[in-house]
């Protein structure tokens, strides 16, 4: 074989698809993408919990103090101590609520800046707590924030303290910075796994069995072509031993498709010289026909129709064999003596054993290549004569039914056989011993060719009908 019949020679193995397309550089880009996506959803909340633990150690700064200046003679302390409490706080005021008595203990003395709604410890919700976090952290808060809270020595009492948000933005900013740097390692070090993960269990096979795919395509009769599937037990193994036999079916077919073809070849050589040969022995056969001797008068008839008939097979074989008939050219018919004149070729008018019925309307005409015309209901005559042996009915009508000529030729005869039944219109499959198992084909060929049909509308003991539609005039 020289070109594989799959390769129409126009086909070029694929190219493989440009890096920032392939397979592994996509999955590295998702894995680095949703690693940081998972990232971002922890740390929205842990940044929230973060502040709110900032808070709470404020508020446990601001009770100590408190404490400090509760244990002072009168609750009183020197100016310069209280700033240095509140400084330690990091706050600007701090009060201690003990049940409903109400303390002002500490304060810088400054005059306090507006404040908004304060941020209760006791009670706060996770989605508040995340945006104030975000707000804080993006510098559009106030610049003084209330906090209140419970004592961390005794629930009873509420500690409330003023506080600056700039260090507790900057220490937000901080944390961020941290847990940024940090996923962004996890994620590179997690998508450089997945990626040699999946490059080693995914990507690198696949190539394998594109190359394989690809390879084969070019050259199916190279058996080096053919997969060599890998041990391994998964979809992907499955997948190479499966393209592994599928291949080597195609390989098979292919080789037995070219086998196929040079029978071919060599069958219509031989057809074609054997016609030649028997034309030869035709004109000898003729010629014994003739002859004076009774004897040799008396088989020669049989010997010329034996001829005959193989120089039909050999003709038939041929133009089987070209696989494709020439165009019809279709020209009008006037059909009910068309179909006499095929009769009388058959010897028909003249055979006293079956009795022919021609019952086509004397009007009907139809378009049709004439040649080929002649050879579907020469076909479909002989096989009708060859089913009566002896005697019997032969009869042919026609009809025009929506636009279409419908032939029908019905005979008497014993009917189609199991085999002829099942394999009807399959060429060499006839069945019938002398019968080369081609006329059927061919003749449903021939009628396609004009865009009508033949079919088979009834057979039996009693006999059999064939139909043929052909497109009517106009
Ligand atoms: N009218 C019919 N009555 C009974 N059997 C038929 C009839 N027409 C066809 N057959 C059966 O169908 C088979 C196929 O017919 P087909 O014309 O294709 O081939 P063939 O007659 O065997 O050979 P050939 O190529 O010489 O025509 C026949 O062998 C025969 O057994
Ligand atoms: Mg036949």
């Amino acid at each position: 074989m020289d070109a594989s019949p799959l390769h129409d020679g126009s086909a070029v193995p694929p190219d493989r698809p440009a890096s920032a397309a392939s397979l592994s550089s996509r999955l590295l880009l998702l894995t680095i993408l949703f690693v940081m996506l998972a990232e971002i959803l922890i740390y929205l909340p842990s940044m929230a919990r973060f502040r709110i633990s900032y808070l709470e150690a404020r508020i446990e700064l601001a009770d100590q103090a408190a404490l400090a200046l509760l244990a002072a003679p009168n609750g009183m302390v020197s100016a310069e101590l209280e700033n240095e409490l509140l400084r330690n706080v990091g706050g600007k005021l701090v009060a201690m609520r003990r049940q409903e008595s109400n303390a002002l203990i500490l304060s810088d003395r400054q005059e306090l800046p507006m404040l908004g709604k304060p941020v209760d410890l006791s009670k706060w919700m996770w989605w508040e707590a995340i945006v104030d976090a975000v707000v804080t952290l993006s510098g559009n808060a106030d610049r003084y924030i209330r906090v209140v809270g419970p004592s961390p020595r005794d629930p009873q009492t509420r500690i409330e303290l003023v506080l600056p948000t700039a260090p507790l933005a900057e220490a937000l900013r901080d944390f961020s910075w941290r847990i940024f740097s940090l996923s962004l390692l996890i994620s590179l070090v997690t998508a450089g796994l997945v990626y040699l993960s999946l490059q080693w269990l995914l990507v690198r096979p696949m190539q394998r069995l594109i190359g394989s795919i690809v390879g084969f395509r070019s050259a199916p009769e190279d058996a080096r072509q053919i997969i060599r599937p890998s041990a391994r037990r998964d979809e992907l193994g499955l997948a190479e031993r499966e393209l592994r036999v599928m291949q080597q079916d195609l390989r098979h077919a292919l080789t037995q498709r070219a086998r196929l073809a040079q029978l071919g070849i060599a069958v219509s050589k031989i057809s074609h010289d054997l016609r030649n040969m028997l034309a030869s022995a035709q004109l000898v056969s003729d010629r014994l026909a003739a002859s004076d001797d009774p004897t040799v008068r008396q088989v020669a008839p049989r010997l010329v129709s034996a001829v005959d008939r193989a120089i039909a097979l050999c003709a038939q074989t041929l133009r089987y064999g070209k696989a494709e008939e020439r165009a019809p050219e279709p020209e009008i018919i006037a059909l009910r003596d068309f179909i006499e004149d095929v009769a009388a070729g058959l010897g028909l008018a003249d055979d006293g054993g079956i009795c022919w019925h021609n019952a086509v309307p004397e009007d009907l005409k139809l378009p049709a290549d004439a040649e080929h015309l002649y050879r579907v209901l020469n076909n479909l005559m002989r096989n009708a004569i060859q089913a009566m042996p002896g005697n019997g009915d032969l009869r042919a009508a026609a009809a025009v039914s929506n636009g279409e000529v419908v032939i029908e030729i019905a005979d008497t005869g014993s009917g189609l056989s199991e085999t002829a039944k099942s394999h009807l219109f399959e060429p060499f499959r006839g069945g019938r011993n002398g019968g080369s198992g081609l006329g059927l084909a061919i003749a449903r060929e021939l009628v396609r060719a004009h865009g009508g049909e033949l079919e088979l509308v009834r057979t039996g003991p009693l006999g059999t009908t064939f139909r043929v539609r052909l497109p009517g005039i106009g």
